[in-house]
C-alpha cells in the first residue's frame, strides 16, 4: 500500500531516488513496533554506555532501547519517511503521556489511536505528523503493517526494555532528546549521507530484501559485504571495535550461519579488518527458541 500525497514532503526536502524493486517503499504502511527481540539485541551488544549509534529508524524501538541502555547519541535513517513520523509520535508520547495511556493508545482495542489521549500534546507535533494522524482516520489500520509486525505471540513487554516496566519508561523520558536525527534514504546511500563514525550500526533485517536476484547466499553475502558493509565501515564505523548488526534472523540456524560466515571471512579479499560473529537471543516470538543476529566487527588499521 502506498499513500502518495505530496503533502508529506517537508519543506526544503530534495526529491529522493528510491529504487522501485524493494519490498519497502516511501510513504507505505508502517511498523508501529518492532518485531525483533530488541532488548536481547541490546543485551548481547553490551558496552552501549556512551556509544554513538546509527540505526534504521523503523518504529523507533531500537532508538529508544539504545538510549535506555546508555547510548550517548542515536541517529536514524529509513527508506519510508512515514517511519520518522511514527518515531516522532512515540517520542512525544514517551516525553509527555503517562505509561498506561501510552499502552492503551497502542495496545488496547477500545482506545487504539484514541485522539483524546494525544490531544494535550498535539501542539508539539510537526505538520507531517499531524497529516499522518489524519491519514489514520481515513485509512485506519491499513496504515500499519499490522499483520506482519504483530504476530499474536509477539510480546512487547518481553522484547522492548522501555516498555518492560513503568520505571524503564519514565527513565527513558528523562534521557530521550527532544529531536532524533533522521535522514530519509536508502541503505545503499547511507555512507554518503552520514559523516560521523558510529560505534554501533543497527540494520535490522534489511538484508532480507536486498540482492534477492541472486539465489546463492554466498553471492548475496558478497554483494552485501562489498557494496554496503565495506563502504559503511570505511566511512562511518568506529575503527576500534565498531560493530554492525547487519541481519536479524527469526529462529535462525546459528551453527549454519557461523560456519557460513567463517567460510566467508576466510575467502573474502579484504578480511584483515573485519570479523564476523553470530549471537543468539531468545526468540521474539517465545516458544523457547532462539533468534540470531549477524554482526560484523571492525578493528581497522586504516589511515
Ligand atoms: C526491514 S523492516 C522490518 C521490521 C523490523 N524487523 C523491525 O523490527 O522494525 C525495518 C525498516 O527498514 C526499512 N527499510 C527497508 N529496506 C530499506 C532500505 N533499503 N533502506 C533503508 N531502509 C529500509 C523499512 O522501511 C522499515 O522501517
Amino acid at each position: 500500500m502506498s499513500f502518495d500525497e505530496d503533502i508529506f514532503f517537508e519543506e526544503n526536502s530534495t526529491p529522493l531516488e528510491i529504487a522501485s524493486d524493494y519490498a519497502f517503499q516511501d510513504k507505505s504502511s508502517v511498523f508501529l513496533f518492532s518485531n525483533e527481540n530488541v532488548a536481547g539485541t541490546m543485551q548481547i551488544l553490551e558496552n552501549i554506555g556512551g556509544a554513538n549509534v546509527l540505526s534504521v529508524a523503523a518504529s523507533g524501538d531500537s532508538v529508544f532501547d539504545a538510549y535506555l541502555a546508555g547510548a550517548k547519541n542515536v541517529d536514524t535513517f529509513d527508506i519510508n519517511s512515514f517511519q520518522k513520523l511514527v518515531m516522532e509520535l512515540k517520542m512525544h508520547m514517551i516525553k509527555h503521556i503517562d505509561y498506561y495511556d501510552f499502552l492503551s493508545f497502542f495496545f488496547s482495542n477500545s482506545n487504539f489511536f484514541e485522539q483524546d489521549i494525544i490531544a494535550p500534546i498535539k501542539g508539539k507535533f510537526s505538520q507531517p505528523l499531524k497529516h499522518f494522524i489524519t491519514k489514520y482516520k481515513i485509512h485506519g489500520r491499513d496504515l500499519f503493517k499490522y499483520r506482519a509486525a504483530h504476530h499474536p505471540d509477539f510480546n512487547p513487554f518481553f522484547n522492548l526494555n522501555y516498555l518492560k516496566t513503568e520505571q524503564n519508561y519514565y527513565k527513558l523520558r528523562g534521557i530521550l532528546p527532544d529531536k532524533i536525527n533522521f535522514k530519509h534514504c536508502d541503505l545503499v546511500n547511507v555512507s554518503e549521507k552520514f559523516n560521523q563514525r558510529y560505534d554501533i550500526i543497527l540494520l535490522s533485517n534489511i538484508f532480507d530484501y536486498m540482492f534477492n536476484e541472486h539465489f546463492s547466499p554466498q553471492t548475496r553475502m558478497q554483494r552485501m559485504y562489498y557494496e554496503i558493509l565495506v563502504p559503511l565501515a570505511r566511512k562511518n564505523l568506529s575503527k576500534d571495535n565498531g560493530r554492525i548488526c547487519f541481519q536479524y534472523l527469526w529462529e535462525g540456524n546459528s551453527p549454519a550461519w557461523t560456519s557460513f560466515l567463517d567460510f566467508f571471512e576466510r575467502t573474502q579479499k579484504d578480511n584483515e579488518a573485519h570479523t564476523f560473529a553470530t549471537r543468539s537471543v531468545n526468540s521474539a516470538y517465545g516458544y523457547n527458541r532462539r533468534d540470531v543476529i549477524l554482526i560484523m566487527r571492525q578493528n581497522q588499521k586504516i589511515k
